[in-house]
């Protein structure tokens, strides 16, 4: 099952009466929707590790708190779709179940994400155009649209709601706004369940043919590579405010930050969701294929360098 759009537009404010019935519908279901959004930084330089680097010492305080809201926004835009996929993801899920306490649980889980999503939409100012969607985002509607069942349980309840239970936990126990942690805090309760039931559900069903593993090492290589390139987003943000920002700088920027440590400790986490539900034969096959080993920094800062907007492939001259 194909023929759905993961990602939608929004209802145009011409039709009043049926987003007046999606209020009047969340309001009974003890939604209470305040705005609570904020105009200065959610994240501070600590969180995205920034504090320790020379560069980011070198430019002026107004510049650190643009940076430091772009880089939250991006975090909200990620989760805003994140979650818009949860709503697409639970309604497939809701069709293809296998009993009545399946299709019940994904029907509650439709719910929640439907919650989640328009929680953050009281904390946060969202693009939505058809550019719009980040391209880890982009990956899961991917996953959600084409993928084997197996592959779905595998892939967005044990890996991705798993990864997002201690991402989540980071982002709201770091969050300087009280409205951004209580948010975030209140969707990790849910995706708790949700990812105990993709470990309780992938457990029970039959054994993963060949053609599932390969289905699931191919999209595990592509989640992984956006692992292992680093701190995209930082060094996007932060070099872009940096005029000519050379190789050097990219590779000391990712030294005095660890960004191969915490990179590392990020796929190994991958790794720990994984071996919850995988043999060990499996899991033999994705240390051989070093799918979850990190770049080393050289390889991060030639990749970051190349890819990033203001350097290398921007400026063909060099
Ligand atoms: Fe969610
Ligand atoms: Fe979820």
């Amino acid at each position: 099952m194909k023929n759905f759009d993961v990602f939608l537009s929004e209802t145009s404010s011409h039709r009043p009466e049926f987003l007046n019935l999606i209020e009047q519908t969340g309001k009974v279901h003890g939604e209470l929707r305040e705005q609570l959004k904020s105009e200065s930084s959610i994240w501070d330089e600590k969180f995205f590790l920034l504090d320790k680097s020379s560069t980011w010492k070198s430019i002026d305080h107004r510049t650190k708190e643009s940076i430091l809201i772009s880089l939250g926004k991006k975090i909200l835009q990620e989760a805003y779709y994140i979650e818009s996929a949860g709503m697409a993801y639970s309604g497939k899920m809701i069709l293809t179940s296998k009993t009545k306490e399946e299709r019940q649980f994904y029907c509650f889980v439709a719910e929640e994400e439907a919650r989640h999503l328009r929680l953050l939409e009281t904390i946060g100012e969202f693009k939505t155009g058809p550019l719009d969607v980040p391209s880890f985002a982009s990956l899961i509607g991917e996953i959600i649209q084409e993928s084997s069942r197996k592959c779905h349980f595998l892939l967005i309840q044990v890996l991705l709601e798993g990864w997002g239970l201690d991402y989540y936990k980071d982002l709201s126990q770091s969050a300087l706004n009280e409205n951004v942690a209580k948010a975030f805090k209140q969707i990790l309760k849910d995706e708790i369940r949700h990812h105990s039931a993709g470990v309780i559900l992938f457990s029970e069903s039959s054994q993963m043919s060949e053609v599932e593993f390969m289905e699931f090492l191919k999209f595990l290589e592509r989640i992984s590579v956006m692992v292992k390139i680093g701190p995209y987003s930082v060094c996007e943000e932060l070099f872009s405010h940096i005029p000519n920002p050379d190789l050097k700088m990219v590779r000391e920027l990712l030294f005095e930050t660890g960004a191969v440590t915490q990179t590392e400790k990020k796929l190994n986490l991958i790794r720990d969701l994984l071996e919850k539900v995988l043999s060990e034969k499996e899991m033999e096959i994705i240390t051989l294929k070093k799918i979850l080993e990190p770049m080393d920094i050289d390889s991060m800062a030639d990749f970051l360098y190349q890819s990033i907007p203001g350097t290398y492939l921007h400026h063909p001259i060099h």
